[in-house]
């Protein structure tokens, strides 16, 4: 199956830091595998609304909603490129995947049996210099990973504040080099065996 990465931007801003690393970061993914950029602040979604539990979702057909969903459909790798807003991800980034929970509950979709085996990675950019307050955004994306049975790639951290800062962290490009190289595994919750 042709790999086809789908790049999804949370920064409230463009062409910030997060933004540069994902691109530092796909100039290494090889010609024949398909790129999709959507800019979430660019495409927002409205607030979600949990109806999991009075009706049934309909699978929608138009405007962002649709765009986003059908893209994460078909998206063999979903990369959430998300700064580090409050140590975890940003609010655009985090209403994305309160929709996967509508998602889940859609006929039709098989969402979950979609997106299984699937890979799920992370690119942030944050301010601090002790990458470890990123942890809460790492679990964040490795318990979604493991709930979906997707499988986990990691989260690519750069150090940075203004815009372009990142591309003076030389270790951040340097990782970003051989980031999508890997070969990831289903993402276990910390309770499993690995
Ligand atoms: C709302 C908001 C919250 C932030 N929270 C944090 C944080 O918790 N930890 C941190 O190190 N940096 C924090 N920052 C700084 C950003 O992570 C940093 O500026 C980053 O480079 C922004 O990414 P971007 O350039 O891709 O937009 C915050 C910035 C904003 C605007």
């Amino acid at each position: 199956m042709t790999r086809r990465f789908l790049f999804l931007l949370g920064s409230s801003r463009s062409e910030g830091n997060t933004e540069l690393l994902a691109r530092r970061a796909a100039e290494q993914l090889p010609a024949d595998v398909e790129q999709q950029w959507i800019s979430l602040a660019e495409h927002p979604l409205p607030d979600f609304e949990d109806l999991r539990h009075d009706s049934d979702h309909v699978r929608p057909t138009q405007g962002d909603v649709a765009l986003l969903l059908d893209a994460t459909l078909a998206a063999t790798d979903i990369v959430i490129a998300s700064p580090l807003y409050w140590y975890s991800v940003s609010a655009h980034t985090k209403r994305y995947l309160d929709y996967w929970s509508g998602w889940l509950r859609t006929p039709g979709l098989d969402f979950k049996a979609t997106l299984a085996g699937r890979i799920l990675w992370g690119v942030t950019a944050l301010a601090h210099e002790e990458s470890e307050v990123a942890d809460p955004l790492i679990g964040t994306l490795n318990h979604s990973a493991a709930y979906m049975g997707m499988r986990f790639g990691g989260v690519l951290l750069g150090n940075g504040s203004r815009p372009g800062d990142v591309l003076d962290d030389t270790q951040a490009l340097a990782r970003a080099k051989t980031f999508f190289t890997q070969e990831p595994p289903l993402a276990r919750f910390p309770y499993e065996a690995s």
